[in-house]
């Protein structure tokens, strides 16, 4: 079955090459140039894409333009319900899907497993939202001056189309969140999936045509980001764009696209505080999971840790112990593997190693790890950190997590804030009211009181504040960003 169905999008040889989607068809591009996804496991090739040509990108435009009017006039009820089948399809594929992530990106099997179902749920919860979504009317009196002599009629509207930008670490799963908004507020939209986790792009592409997507209103284009990331996002036919990607791509798309909407979820760099009376086991475990899960390589993952030398100290053997039971590194098809499979690439590890050893030469203690053999990177503990080593001010999207102590909370806060980023910080304390306080004095998107930052439930609302993000999404969030407000008024004189 899933190999009819896929069957147009790759040439079906042993590593296939993939097609691009340009609306209507499934197709080579006439560059001839492609580009080789290698799994992060062992090297081997699991395929190739096409990198496209700015003429065809021109003239998948053209057909994305077109196309997104009628799909907008089409009703709710039909596009809720394509929706649903959407999420149906990915359902019936979780085994297959979940088998290209394994080896496209590296997640452990329970990891990718997860993104799948996560994903048919997040769509199906979007099509039901989406029922909900209307407009208002207004009337003209209530404001000083004004009699009843008009009324705005306010609707929400398609912004056009929409660019969807995905990143490698949830190719499935944020794509989803993009493209299936989007689509359901009568939005077209041409995806660019990321080139490492762009064949289960692909994949996730042609389940939207055999949904019922019609001609046109989903197109997914392949290619390096450099070359046509940079033409998508200033091309005069994109109206909306929706971007997950590192906090400096974030910044040269919003120099490159000029005034258009964005909606842009950008690098992490969470911290975790320790207050002096938190339950040391719970807190051990979120920190954990927060920084090890998919080998730290989620912007929401833990990145460093603030708490007083005293509390610190009692921390650390709690983690390593922890540590012993819940992480293990190696290769993710293996059912030994916990939370830790390899880094992305070689060369991002290498870069992660660099940052580590400047730490360290300048006065960080690795507790455990601290090394890398290719791109598999040991799950690294380290302490007598501060603030300005590169492994807590640059973001290191690896399994490292580094320790600092802190005098007071006020210490802790001036950390927090003075930092670029800004997306979560999680803080552990067995008096709620401490966290919230707490909560209050910080600049971030989101504060989690005795858990690690994340994402989920996917309908709570997700944002960045400074170079974390530009927008706020999640599920309602995410159906009103895409969306635009368009008031008609009716003006009555009397
Ligand atoms: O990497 C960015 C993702 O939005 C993180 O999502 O918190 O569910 O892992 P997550």
């Amino acid at each position: 079955m899933p190999a009819e169905f896929f069957e147009p999008i790759s040439n079906q040889k042993t590593p296939p090459v993939y097609n691009f989607f340009d609306g209507t068809a499934w197709k080579t591009s006439s560059s001839e140039k492609m580009l080789s996804v290698l799994s992060p496991i062992d090297g081997s090739e699991v395929g190739e894409l096409q990198a496209v040509t700015h003429q065809e990108i021109d003239a998948v435009m053209e057909v994305a333009a077109a196309a997104q009017r009628n799909w907008e006039a089409t009703p709710l009820n039909k596009r809720v319900s394509i929706m649903h089948l959407v999420a149906d399809w990915i359902r019936h594929f979780e085994d297959y899907l979940t088998t290209i992530l394994v080896k496209e990106i590296g997640k452990t099997d329970s990891e990718a497993r997860s993104e799948i179902k996560r994903t048919a749920d997040l769509t199906d919860y979007f099509a039901d939202e989406a029922q909900s979504i209307r407009g208002e009317t207004l009337d003209s009196d209530n404001f000083p001056g004004y009699d009843k002599g008009r009324i705005a009629v306010i609707e929400r509207v398609a912004y056009g189309v929409t660019v969807a930008i995905a990143p490698f670490n949830y190719p499935v799963n944020l794509s989803v969140s993009k493209i299936v908004p989007a689509l359901l507020m009568g939005n077209s939209v041409v995806f660019k999936p990321p080139t490492q986790g762009g064949i289960s792009g692909v994949h996730l592409t042609r389940i939207f045509e055999k949904a019922g997507v019609p001609a046109g209103a989903i197109t997914c284009i392949t290619g390096e980001g450099n070359s046509i990331g940079d033409y998508l996002v200033s091309h005069p036919k994109t109206d909306l764009i929706t971007f997950t990607g590192s906090s400096d791509t974030g910044v040269a798309i919003a120099q490159k696209a000029g005034m258009k909407p964005m909606v842009f979820e950008c690098g992490g760099n969470n911290p975790a505080v320790v207050m002096p009376d938190a339950d040391m086991n719970l807190t051990a475990r979120e920190i954990v999971k927060g920084a090890f899960s998919y080998a730290g390589q989620r912007c929401t993952a833990i990145k460093y840790v603030l708490g007083a030398p005293g509390v610190l100290d009692q921390l650390l053997p709690v983690v390593l112990t922890q540590m012993k039971e819940l992480v293990h590194m190696g290769d993710p098809r293996s059912p030994e593997t916990k939370l830790v499979g390899p880094v992305v690439s070689v060369r991002a590890a290498e870069q992660f190693q660099q940052w580590i050893d400047e730490s360290v030469g300048k006065g960080a203690k690795v507790a455990i790890g601290g090394t890398h053999k290719g791109n598999y990177m040991d799950p690294t503990v380290l302490t007598s950190v501060n603030s300005d080593m590169p492994v807590v001010s640059r973001e290191v999207f690896g399994p490292v997590v580094s320790f600092i102590a802190v005098p007071g909370m006020d210490e802790a806060i001036g950390i927090i804030n003075k930092s670029s980023f800004g997306l979560q910080a999680c803080v552990f304390t067995k008096d709620e009211g401490t966290g919230l306080a707490f909560a209050k004095n910080i600049n971030v998107g989101t504060v989690q009181i005795n858990g690690s930052p994340q994402r989920g439930p996917d309908h709570f609302p997700f944002l960045g504040v400074k170079k974390s993000g530009l927008g706020v999404q999640g599920v309602r969030y995410s159906l009103e960003a895409m969306s635009r407000l368009k008031p008609i008024v009716i003006n009555k004189p009397s």
